[in-house]
């Protein structure tokens, strides 16, 4: 008797404590159930065989008949499904097999159908699943899941799965967010190769810190930035402050993103340097984010408006801002923000060829607001790596 390794894997394995109690009922009652073979390979008890070498007991054996190798695995799948206590997992595994069977068989009969799918027109993949997920007693939705899973998941993800430590829906989000961030990665690598075509006189990008690049005083008609938020940068809004006083001209605004948690510092900041404050602007996420420290679920952004000398705008604008937050074209890699909301602030915090100044340019959504509503910019961003990236997205 032979065992053929193709036949064996079909079996999905038994556990430690299933191997063991199947070799104590062995040795106390014998090996009662015939070990089923086609053409001289075990087609059925694949481990009751190996228990009776190992024990030297004794067995019986009984051929069956089928016409090719994928009758046999058929048959062999459909005696899975009936006889054992198997995980979501390997049920769908089984039909999965079943399906690559099916489609051997589809091809080799070209139409003389016997099995269970004969009946299915034959293009209709969905079909052909909906008849699988009913076989196999599992929802068509893990069977596709199972699917992606045994294309992509590495070979120890997939033992956690057959103990069932892990289940089907959560190696399956690996998976999506694996792919998600791999995708995301090619589409920068796409945007910087893009860098080279940069070409635009009104846009000056400055890969330093912002408190190095020489600004002429009074020159520049709005600051408009995103400044990082945590604590250890909270000396960066100072300096940015004291800044902002000098290169401003007269009655001319800042505005900066920011969060909540530290505004007392940034207001006392703005005072101290002679800055004044004239609004809060609101920006809803979409997503609430829970603030760790302040048990909050953070639902919006505030947006601060400062100006050089207080005076009352030329112009009304809305302080809701009432735009999606949620797609962050950039957001999964670093800290990009929506362009639109940017290209209101423009439009109603500055005129077009107006010079604006990004010190924080992260991504470039300033930069790129500003390309959009014709205003010139001038911006530094101290990451080397973001400076493509920026050239890639204005190009
Ligand atoms: C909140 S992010 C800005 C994100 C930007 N709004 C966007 O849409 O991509 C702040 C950026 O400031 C940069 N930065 C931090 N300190 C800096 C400094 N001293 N000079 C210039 N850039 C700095 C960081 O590298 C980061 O990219």
């Amino acid at each position: 008797m032979n065992i053929l390794k193709e036949f064996q894997e079909l079996i999905p394995p038994l556990t430690n404590e299933e191997y063991k109690q199947l070799e104590s009922n062995c040795l106390e009652e014998g090996i009662r159930e015939p070990i089923l073979t086609w053409n001289d390979y075990i087609i059925d008890g694949h481990n009751r065989y190996n228990i009776a070498k190992q024990w030297s007991l004794e067995y019986k054996t009984k051929s069956k008949t089928f016409n090719s190798e994928d009758e046999v695995k058929e048959w062999m799948i459909l005696n899975q499904f009936g006889r054992r206590n198997l995980s979501n997992y390997q049920r769908s595994v089984l039909a999965l097999q079943l399906e690559d069977v099916f489609k051997a068989k589809a091809k080799e009969n070209q139409g003389a159908r016997t099995d269970i799918l004969a009946k299915l027109p034959k293009s209709k993949s969905i079909d052909t699943r909906k008849e699988l997920s009913k076989v196999a007693q599992i929802g068509e939705r893990t069977l596709g899941m199972v699917k992606k899973i045994q294309e992509k998941a590495p070979e120890e993800v997939k033992a956690k799965l057959r103990t069932g430590e892990v289940s089907v829906y959560a190696a399956y989000k690996e998976i999506k967010k694996e792919e998600k961030k791999e995708q995301k990665a090619k589409q920068i690598q796409l945007i910087k190769k893009q860098a080279k075509k940069f070409e635009n006189s009104d846009i000056k990008i400055y890969n330093k810190d912002f408190r190095k690049l020489k600004i002429e005083d009074s020159s520049i008609d709005l600051i408009l930035t995103d400044p990082p938020y945590p604590s250890e940068f909270l000396h960066l809004w100072k300096d940015l402050f004291v800044q902002a006083k000098k290169i401003l001209k007269p009655n001319k605004f800042l505005i900066a993103y920011s969060g909540q948690m530290y505004l007392d510092k940034i207001f006392n900041y703005a005072y101290e340097v002679g800055l004044d404050y004239y609004w809060t602007l609101n920006i809803e996420f979409t997503k609430k984010p829970l603030v760790h420290g302040r048990k909050v679920l953070n639902e919006w952004k505030p947006i601060l408006v400062f100006q050089n000398g207080l005076k009352q705008h030329d112009r009304v604008f809305s302080d809701k801002i009432n735009m999606n937050y949620t797609e962050r074209e950039m957001h999964d890699l670093n800290w990009g923000q929506t362009v639109e909301p940017f290209e209101f602030l423009l439009d109603r915090f500055s005129n077009t060829q107006d010079l604006i100044y990004e010190p924080f340019a992260g991504t470039g959504t300033t930069l790129l607001a500003c390309k959009n509503t014709n205003r010139k910019c001038i911006a530094t961003e101290i990451k080397t790596d973001y400076i493509d990236l920026i050239k890639g997205r204005l190009k």
